[in-house]
């Protein structure tokens, strides 16, 4: 597997055209894995890091926004009963989908966030890497509908990368402005990896339950 450097990542980010559709079809179209998640071990410890937060569970409905094709998906689906997985791109849900094919508690679907995010309620909601594609606009009614999705006792686990991709808002506005925003859920976990990943910029995972 020929693994993407993580600065190649961030100047194809730089090029993305703020999180459109269309231009992240164009993106996935290019190659199977262009953000290197299968290939870099950065991504892998990553992947780690959230599911050491997130837990053992098991979730009855799980929901992951922004699931691209489908890495963290396949770590997370043995912990639970049914996992919707969710992206933008129609193109990368298909690799997810393929990915997926002999997990039969796993839905994987093409939707929008915020217009087409799912009805739920979820009793864990994880989010990583894909807030900050949100104008600030779309993304504070993101976070609303997401609280508002959250099932008693359920959690919502967002990570974010720290550095700059020219992107609509940066890592650590979406956690600042989570804290506003969920500030009703408790704030359970809060951990921050500095000097970890692209730019050496690290990246912030939190975890907001809600207390019944
Ligand atoms: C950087 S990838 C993160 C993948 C995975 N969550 C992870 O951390 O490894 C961000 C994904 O979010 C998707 N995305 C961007 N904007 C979105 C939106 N408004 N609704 C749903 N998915 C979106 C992109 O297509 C992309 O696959």
């Amino acid at each position: 597997m020929r693994r993407v450097s993580l600065r190649d990542v961030v100047d194809r980010l730089r090029r993305l055209r703020k999180g459109r559709r269309r231009s992240l079809e164009r993106f996935y179209a290019g190659e199977h894995d262009p953000f290197g998640f299968d290939s870099n071990p950065y991504e892998a410890a990553k992947f780690d890091d959230l599911l050491g937060v997130i837990g053992a569970g098991p979730f009855e409905h799980a929901l992951e926004v922004g699931c691209s094709i489908g890495s963290f998906t396949e770590r997370l689906a043995p912990r639970c009963g049914e996992l919707l997985a969710t992206d933008i791109s129609q193109v990368a849900v298909e690799r997810a989908q393929r990915r997926l094919a002999e997990h039969p508690n796993v839905r994987v679907e093409r939707r929008t966030m915020p217009g087409e995010l799912p009805e739920g309620p979820f009793d864990l909601i994880v989010c990583s890497d894909v807030l900050y594609y949100l104008p600030a606009r779309r993304l504070r009614r993101t976070l609303g509908l997401l609280a508002a999705r959250l099932a008693p006792r359920g959690s919502i686990v967002s990570l974010h990368w720290l550095g700059d991709f020219g992107a609509a808002v940066s890592g650590d506005e979406v956690h600042d402005r989570q804290e506003t925003a969920w500030r009703d859920l408790e704030h359970v976990a809060r951990l921050r990896r500095d000097g970890a990943g692209p730019q050496g910029a690290g990246y912030r995972l939190d975890r907001y339950d809600r207390r019944p």
